[in-house]
C-alpha cells in the first residue's frame, strides 16, 4: 500500500428522477461507499459525487401523468433519494443534479468542443412520429405485433416472445403506448457524435487497466460489430438541454448524464474552493473512477472516454462494474414481494445489516449477487451479533463495573494482539482491489479468534475467584482491544456501529492506522448493545409490504380505468423458455371414476395416443363421470409425477373458470387426435 497521499474522484451512476431506490441501485451505493470510506480512512484525499438523473423522455411523461411540471417532479425525487441515501449511510460529499447550471454549461463546452474538433454530423433520419400527441416516439414507446412470429404487445426493437431484434419500424400494427394512436413517419434533422474516429484511442483505452477482464472481453465484441455513430439529439417536446446552436433539438439524457459526473464535483469545487482543473484537466495525474452496473457499459467505457478525450478532458482511470442484485435467486419480482424499495426497507430494519451483507458477498467482478433472506439472516445474526458484537458485551461489564470503565496498562496478549494489527495491510490490499467479501472473511476468522480467547480464559469464571482481579481486568481489556482493532476494520461497512464503538470505547475516530497501538490505561463508557438480531418478523413484514407498494401503486395508475371485478391477479411474468417447456397434449378420457374419500377429484385414465395416464382432476364439482369419458381435454403431459393421498398422479388437465359448477375442460374439435401437441 503506497503511503503517499492519493487524490480520489470516485462516482457512482446517477439514479434516475423517475422512480425510487430499490435494493438493487444499493448494490452499487453501498459498494462506492464502504470503498470510499476505505480509502479517506487511509487518509487519502476521497471525494464521492453524484446527482439525479434528471432529464429525458420517461421523466417528461411522468410529470405530465401526475399533473405537474418535470421540474417539480425532479425536486421531489431529489428529496426522496437523498433521504434514501443519507439513512443507508451513504456519505456522498456533493449531491448534485443534471438539471443544473454546472451540467449546462459543461455539456455545452464538450458540445462545442467536439464540434469544432469535426467529431459532430448531422442528418436526416427517419422515426416513428405521434400524430396525436405531436411528438417523436422512443422505440419503448412504441408497440405492436412481433413482425416474424406475430406476438402482440411487443415494445420497441425485440420481441419478448421468440427473442427476434428489429426496428420499430418493422413492428405490425404499430401504436404509440402513449396516446395509442398509430405512428407515421416523420423525417427530422438529428445529431451524430462520430465514435468511430476513436476507434484506436479506445483500443488502446480498453487494453490498459481501465476495465475488468470480463468487460474488456465484451468490448472485443463491440469493436468486432463495429463502432457505428451515436445519434445524441432528441426533438422537442423533451425535458432536457436545448442543443446551443440548434434551436427546437434536445441533448439526448445519456449525453448530459455523464457530464452530471463533472457538474456535481464543479460544484463542490465552488463550495470548498477546489480546483476543477487539477481533477478534470487533460494532464491531471489525480484518480477518476466510476462505479456502474454492467448494463450500463457502453455508456461509460466507449462514449464517455471518448467524449471526454475529443473535449480535451482527462479520461478515467477505471471503470468498475459490478452485477445485478437478485432476491431469493430470482429476478426481484413485485408480485413475490421481493422487489423492495430502499424506504420499505428502511421501515423494518436495520440499513447496516444489509451494508454487511452485500459487503460479504462482494468481489471485484459483475457476477451477480443474490439476497437470500434467510442467508441474510442468519449471516447477520451469527457474525455481527454473535461475534463482533458479543465480544464487547462479554467484556465490557466487568470493565465497567469492578474496575470504574478503566483498562489496563499494557495489553497483555502481545503476540495476539500482533497478529491482529498484522492483518492491516492484508485486509486493506483487498478492501482497495474492492474484494470486500474475502475482507469479511479474513475479519471474521480474527473475530472467531478473540473469541476462542475469551472462552479459554472465562473471565466470568475468574471474576468469582479470589486474587484474580487484575488477570480478569487484563483478560477484558484484551478482549476490548481486539474489539476495537475488528471494528476499525469493519468501519467502511459499518460507519454507524463503528461510530457507537467509538463512544463507548471513549476514542476519537478510528483511521487505519490506529490498530498498531492498543488502548491502555484508558477509560471507557458504559456498554449499550450495538445491534440486535435481524427478526423473521421484520423480513416478512417487507415482502408483504412490498407486495402493498404493488397494490397502492397500480390501483393508482389504474385511477379512471375500468375495474376487473373478482380475478385473481396475473402472476409473475415468465419466460418464453420457461412456456416452452410445459408439453401441452391432446388426450382422450377413457375412464372416468369417482375417488372414494375425495370431495374434489375425480380421477381420470387418459389416452395420449398410445400412452395412457392416471390423473387425478379436481373437477367433481363440475362434471358426472359419465359425461367426461369419450372426451378429448388439454393435459399438460411432462408435468413430473405426483403422489397424492389416493394414488400417483401423471400428468394434470386443464381446466378454465370460476369453480362450482362452472369450470370446463376443453373439448377441441374434430381435428383432433390423441397424442397431438398443443400450441
Ligand atoms: N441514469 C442512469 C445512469 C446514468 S450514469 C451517468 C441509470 N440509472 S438507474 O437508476 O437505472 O440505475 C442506477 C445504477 O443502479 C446503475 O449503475 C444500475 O446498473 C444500478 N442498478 C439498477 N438496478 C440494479 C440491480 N437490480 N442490481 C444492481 N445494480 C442495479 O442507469
Ligand atoms: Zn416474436
Amino acid at each position: 500500500m503506497p503511503n503517499e497521499t492519493r487524490h480520489i474522484l470516485v462516482t457512482s451512476a446517477l439514479p434516475y428522477a423517475n422512480g425510487s431506490l430499490h435494493l438493487g441501485h444499493l448494490v452499487e451505493y453501498i459498494q462506492t461507499d464502504i470503498w470510499v470510506r476505505f480509502q479517506k480512512m487511509q487518509g487519502h484525499q476521497t471525494i464521492y459525487v453524484c446527482a439525479d438523473d434528471a432529464h429525458g423522455t420517461p421523466i417528461m411523461l411522468r410529470a405530465q401523468n401526475e399533473g405537474i411540471s418535470p421540474e417539480e417532479l425532479i425536486a421531489r425525487t431529489d428529496r426522496e433519494h437523498r433521504a434514501d441515501f443519507a439513512d443507508f449511510g451513504i456519505g456522498f460529499d456533493n449531491y448534485h443534479s443534471t438539471h443544473s447550471a454546472e451540467n449546462r454549461e459543461l455539456a455545452n463546452t464538450i458540445y462545442l468542443r467536439l464540434k469544432e474538433g469535426g467529431y459532430i454530423h448531422s442528418r436526416k433520419i427517419k422515426q416513428a412520429y405521434d400524430p396525436e400527441k405531436h411528438m417523436f416516439l422512443p422505440d419503448r414507446f412504441i408497440k405492436g405485433e412481433c413482425p416474424r412470429c406475430g406476438a402482440g404487445d411487443q415494445y420497441g426493437d425485440n420481441c419478448e416472445v421468440c427473442g427476434a431484434t428489429y426496428s420499430p419500424t418493422e413492428l405490425k400494427n404499430p401504436v404509440s403506448a402513449i396516446s395509442g394512436a398509430t405512428p407515421v413517419e416523420k423525417e427530422s434533422e438529428h445529431y451524430f457524435f462520430d465514435l468511430g474516429a476513436f476507434e484506436n484511442m479506445l483500443k488502446e483505452w480498453t487494453s490498459g487497466e481501465h476495465i475488468q477482464p470480463q468487460i474488456a472481453h465484451k468490448l472485443n465484441e463491440w469493436f468486432d460489430a463495429g463502432l457505428r455513430d451515436w445519434d445524441i439529439s432528441r426533438d422537442a417536446p423533451y425535458f432536457g438541454f436545448e442543443i446551443p446552436d440548434a434551436p427546437g433539438k434536445y441533448f439526448y439524457v445519456w449525453l448530459d448524464a455523464p457530464i452530471g459526473y463533472m457538474a456535481s464535483f464543479k460544484n463542490y469545487c465552488d463550495r470548498q474552493g477546489l480546483d476543477f482543473n487539477a481533477w478534470w484537466g487533460k494532464e491531471s495525474n489525480y484518480e477518476l473512477y466510476h462505479f456502474i452496473g454492467k448494463d450500463i457499459a457502453y455508456f461509460h467505457t466507449l462514449f464517455w472516454p471518448a467524449m471526454l478525450y475529443g473535449s480535451g478532458f482527462r479520461t478515467p482511470t477505471a471503470v468498475f462494474c459490478h452485477g445485478f442484485l437478485t432476491v431469493n435467486g430470482q429476478k426481484m419480482s413485485k408480485s413475490r414481494g421481493t422487489f423492495i424499495t430502499a424506504r420499505t426497507y428502511l421501515d423494518h430494519l436495520n440499513p447496516e445489516y444489509l451494508r454487511y451483507y452485500f459487503a460479504a458477498k462482494l468481489g471485484n467482478g459483475i457476477d451477480d449477487l443474490d439476497l437470500n433472506l434467510e442467508d441474510f439472516q442468519l449471516r447477520v445474526n451469527a457474525d455481527l451479533v454473535g461475534k463482533v458484537v458479543n465480544i464487547a458485551s462479554r467484556c465490557a461489564g466487568f470493565i465497567y463495573k469492578r474496575f470504574s470503565g478503566r483498562l489496563s496498562d499494557k495489553c497483555a496478549e502481545t503476540a495476539l494482539y500482533r497478529q491482529f494489527a498484522d492483518a492491516s495491510d492484508r485486509i486493506a490490499r483487498l478492501y482497495d482491489g474492492r474484494e470486500f467479501g474475502h475482507a469479511i472473511r479474513e475479519i471474521m476468522t480474527l473475530a472467531d479468534h478473540a473469541n476462542q480467547y475469551i472462552d479459554a480464559k472465562k473471565p466470568w469464571v475468574l471474576a468469582k475467584q479470589e486474587g484474580k482481579e487484575e488477570e480478569v481486568q487484563a483478560v477484558c481489556s484484551v478482549g476490548l482491544n481486539l474489539f476495537r482493532v475488528l471494528i476499525t476494520y469493519l468501519k467502511p461497512v459499518l460507519p454507524r456501529m463503528a461510530e457507537e464503538a467509538e463512544a463507548f470505547l471513549n476514542i476519537e475516530p478510528l483511521d487505519w492506522p490506529a490498530v498498531q497501538t492498543p488502548l491502555t490505561a484508558h477509560t471507557i463508557n458504559k456498554f449499550k448493545p450495538l445491534m440486535t438480531r435481524v427478526e423473521k418478523e421484520k423480513l416478512e413484514a417487507i415482502l408483504e409490504a412490498s407486495k402493498q407498494n404493488l397494490q397502492t401503486r397500480s390501483s393508482g395508475q389504474a385511477g379512471g380505468k375500468k375495474e376487473v371485478s373478482k380475478m385473481e391477479p396475473i402472476a409473475e411474468q415468465i419466460e418464453f423458455d420457461d412456456f416452452a417447456k410445459i408439453d401441452l397434449r391432446i388426450a382422450r378420457i377413457i375412464k372416468a371414476e369417482q375417488v372414494k374419500g375425495a370431495d374434489k377429484l375425480l380421477q381420470l385414465t387418459l389416452d395420449l395416443g398410445g400412452e395412457t395416464r392416471n390423473v387425478f382432476a379436481g373437477i367433481k364439482s363440475a362434471y358426472q363421470p359419465e359425461d367426461l369419458e369419450g372426451k378429448l381435454t388439454v393435459m399438460v403431459a411432462n408435468l413430473k409425477p405426483r403422489k397424492m393421498r389416493f394414488g400417483v398422479s401423471e400428468g394434470m388437465v386443464l381446466a378454465a373458470g370460476p369453480g362450482g359448477k362452472d369450470l370446463w375442460i376443453l373439448e377441441p374439435d374434430e381435428g383432433a387426435q390423441p397424442g397431438m401437441r398443443v400450441k
